[in-house]
């Protein structure tokens, strides 16, 4: 079992959960946790992804429950304004009630999903599955000139392959940590995927903060993530995997004067 160090004013926790698991199990009696629109969303995808979907939104209630005290089923989610047109629907997900600095970011792929929490600061995380990949077709449309001097260096595929996923995942994690997602042309976002890391990269939309600190995840071989944060980040990120034991010993931020007055 992971015991969750409390979360110091600048650190981050990344849990870690699988659709497939003894968990996701316990966790599907618990769809009731979510909202109507949660529901319906679920109800229009394909069978795969929406067991995803319900595994990880019910975690994500029941995590964030869990720093802010409160029972899952009734905290409101919802979105940041998009720093980008303004719209009020469509920028980073954020807790709406009740009023907290808490801060979170989800993503989800190969029937895992990774949730990134903090506080009084946005962050972005991303998680990508090596297999089913084709860095030849999509690294043009994704990387910059250099990023992709540096790709074509490399002989191994494998090694290609790592270092295009490397790039990508550090490249999404800043794109949703600023809100703005996939529209913003990736070719304009430098992340030196030649390098481990931590790395800093620039990039800012509107009054979003200009620098990153971005830091790879290490979740073993064929899964590549990242978790981007305002730069120069401090604090260390702490990786949890999902259980009700690691969720029972998690500190509530309240005790740590977490939730806004
Ligand atoms: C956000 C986005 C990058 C996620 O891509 P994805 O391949 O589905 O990747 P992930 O699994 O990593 O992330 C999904 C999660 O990102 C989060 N997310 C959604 N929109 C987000 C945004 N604008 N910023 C940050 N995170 C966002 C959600 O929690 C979502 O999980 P959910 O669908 O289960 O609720 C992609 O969907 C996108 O670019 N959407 C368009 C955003 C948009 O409308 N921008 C308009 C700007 S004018
Ligand atoms: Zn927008």
């Amino acid at each position: 079992m992971n015991v969750m160090t409390p979360m110091d004013q600048a650190g981050t926790h990344v849990w870690q959960g699988a659709a497939a698991s003894a968990q996701a199990d316990r966790d599907h009696d618990r769809v009731g946790l979510l909202s109507p629109g949660e529901l319906d969303r679920a109800s229009l995808l394909a069978p795969d992804t929406a067991r995803l979907y319900l595994a990880s939104h019910v975690a994500t209630r029941r995590i964030l429950a869990g720093y802010l005290d409160r029972d899952p089923a009734e905290l409101q989610l919802g979105r940041r304004v998009c720093p980008q047109c303004a719209d009020p629907l469509h920028g980073a997900p954020a807790v709406s009630w009740p009023r907290t600095t808490l801060s979170f970011n989800l993503t989800a792929s190969g029937g895992s999903w990774l949730l990134a929490v903090t506080h009084g600061q946005p962050l972005g995380v991303d998680l990508a599955i090596a297999s089913g990949t084709d860095p030849e077709r999509a690294a043009p449309l994704a990387l910059t000139a250099q990023e992709l001097d540096r790709l074509h260096r490399l002989t191994d595929p494998q090694l290609r392959r790592a270092l295009f996923l490397r790039a990508w995942t550090r490249k999404e994690a800043v794109v949703k940590a600023v809100g703005v997602g996939l529209v913003t042309d990736l070719r304009q976002i430098e992340v030196a995927p030649e390098r481990p890391g931590p790395v800093r990269v620039r990039f800012g939309v509107g009054s979003s903060p200009r620098e990153w600190t971005v830091q790879d995840l290490p979740l073993g071989p064929g899964r590549f993530a990242a978790v981007a944060r305002p730069a120069p980040a401090a604090g260390r990120v702490q990786l949890c995997e999902y259980s009700d034991q690691a969720l029972y010993a998690l500190a509530p931020l309240s005790s740590q004067a977490a939730i806004a007055a």
